[in-house]
């Protein structure tokens, strides 16, 4: 398949292990968009939160994802922002109780299917760095480049302390280490699109990797994946 704007390199891998910044270097670098899944269902679990919606009824949730207006309006960088019903979310996002709250309907099977449309018109026409936890495996399984981004629960909780402190936000490693292996475990465990680095896609352990490495292997592999495809 050729895609009018260049080829789709989707970024899987567990939560906190830097996809989102990994991708969006990616995305500066090769001058594609950059779009983060995990935003969208992060989204929906906010405004679940905020409007008392049960965070355990997936036709409750389909409902609410549907009546909202969903905007990708641009953002710093290549990366668009999220913006229901004219409103922008941004920090809101990043709160423990959001991550925790969407990992959860992330387990939905409506949810992921609503999402999974959402994601796909975001994508199809390519050009796109797409990061999550299904990408290669689900929303996209022709994309033509696919990374499964991996590294230690312990280097991904020092990372989002790091990230959390830069934002001003409190920070605490025991329990962000509870929460990032307990989310390990929720989103690997879920019956419905659970994380799985698809076969073809390329592993990179990022443990002790520095972050300029990882970018450079992923521009790498997009020379190499858009050289076949041309
Ligand atoms: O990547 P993130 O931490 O922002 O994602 C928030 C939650 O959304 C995460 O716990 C799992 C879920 N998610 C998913 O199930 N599938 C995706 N493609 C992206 C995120």
């Amino acid at each position: 398949m050729t895609r009018p704007k260049g080829i789709v390199i989707a970024i899987d891998g567990p939560a906190g292990v830097g996809k989102s910044t990994v991708g969006k270097l990616v995305a500066a670098r090769v001058g594609y968009s950059f779009v983060s899944t995990g935003k969208m269902y992060r989204a929906l679990a906010w405004k679940a939160l905020e409007t008392g919606v049960d965070l355990e009824a997936d036709a409750g949730l389909v409902a609410l994802a549907r009546r909202l207006k969903w905007e990708f309006p641009k953002g710093a960088g290549p990366e668009a922002d999220v913006s229901l019903d004219g409103r922008r979310l941004d920090r809101e996002l990043s709160e423990e109780r959001v991550s925790k709250a969407s990992s959860g309907i992330a387990r939905l099977a409506g949810v992921r299917l609503f999402m999974k449309d959402m994601q796909r018109v975001a994508g199809l026409d390519g050009g796109v760095v797409m990061e999550g936890r299904d990408i290669g495996s689900n929303v996209f399984p022709d994309a033509e480049l696919k990374v499964y981004l991996d590294a230690s629960p312990q280097a991904r909780a020092e990372r989002r302390v790091a990230q959390l402190k830069s934002l001003d936000m409190p920070a605490n490693y025991d329990e962000i280490l509870d929460f990032i292996i307990k989310r390990d475990a929720q989103d690997s465990g879920r019956k419905n699109n659970p994380l799985v680095k698809a076969p073809d896609a390329h592993y990179i352990d990022s443990t002790v990797m520095p972050r300029e490495k990882v970018v450079e292997s992923i521009v790498e592999l997009f020379e190499r994946a858009r050289a076949k495809k041309t």
